[in-house]
């Protein structure tokens, strides 16, 4: 065994160790976390769902904010293979729906070629969308549209 592979071995067992002492020694002080709720994150709290409809879409702040979604999306998953947003959202259904379709940075994939599907980089909606909600500001925020 050469010299180095020898170390590898041997300090990769200690680091275990070391890390399960750890832990352990955390898991008494788990209580003196909090949340910016001031809530105990070891306790499971029932949230109200924080859609509110306000049956229009929302002025954007600034010309690239990704549009809040103006209704609920409980129902619709999405997940490696499903995307239910687009069965709405997507060029070629949009249009017998009514809804908004999406705009072309969503079929433009890393490389800045135009695809015809939607990029894989825009799959996962929530990432950038969020529903409406009438959420009260965790901290204080000074935020100025640039539209205004
Ligand atoms: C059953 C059809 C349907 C499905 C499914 C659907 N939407 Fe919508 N969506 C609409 C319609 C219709 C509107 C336009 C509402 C309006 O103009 O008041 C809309 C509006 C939006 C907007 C606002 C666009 C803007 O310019 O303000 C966003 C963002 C959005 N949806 C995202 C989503 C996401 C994300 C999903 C999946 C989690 C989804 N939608 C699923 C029908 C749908
Ligand atoms: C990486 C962030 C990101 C992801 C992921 C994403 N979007 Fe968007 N979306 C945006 C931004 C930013 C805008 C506004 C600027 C623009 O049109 O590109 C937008 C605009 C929109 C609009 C309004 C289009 C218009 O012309 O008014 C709709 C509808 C929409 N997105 C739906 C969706 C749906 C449905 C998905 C999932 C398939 C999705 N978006 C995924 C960032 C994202």
């Amino acid at each position: 065994m050469k010299p180095l592979a020898f170390l590898g071995a041997l300090t990769l067992p200690v680091a275990l160790v070391a890390g399960l002492a750890f832990a352990q020694s955390q898991v008494g002080t788990a209580a003196a976390v909090e949340s910016l709720r001031g809530a105990d994150p070891d306790v499971d709290v029932t949230t109200a769902p924080v859609f509110h409809q306000n049956k229009q879409r929302f002025v954007r702040n600034y010309r690239l904010q990704p549009p809040l979604i103006p209704h609920s999306i409980d129902k619709y998953q999405i997940d490696m293979k499903a995307n239910e947003c687009l069965a709405c959202h997507e060029w070629r259904k949009s249009g017998e729906r009514g809804a908004p379709t999406l705009s072309m940075t969503h079929y433009q994939d890393r490389d800045g070629l135009q695809t015809d599907t939607v990029a894989s980089r825009r799959w996962f909606c929530s990432q950038c969308h969020v529903p409406q909600a009438d959420a009260p500001a965790l901290v204080e925020n000074l935020f100025q549209s640039s539209g205004q």
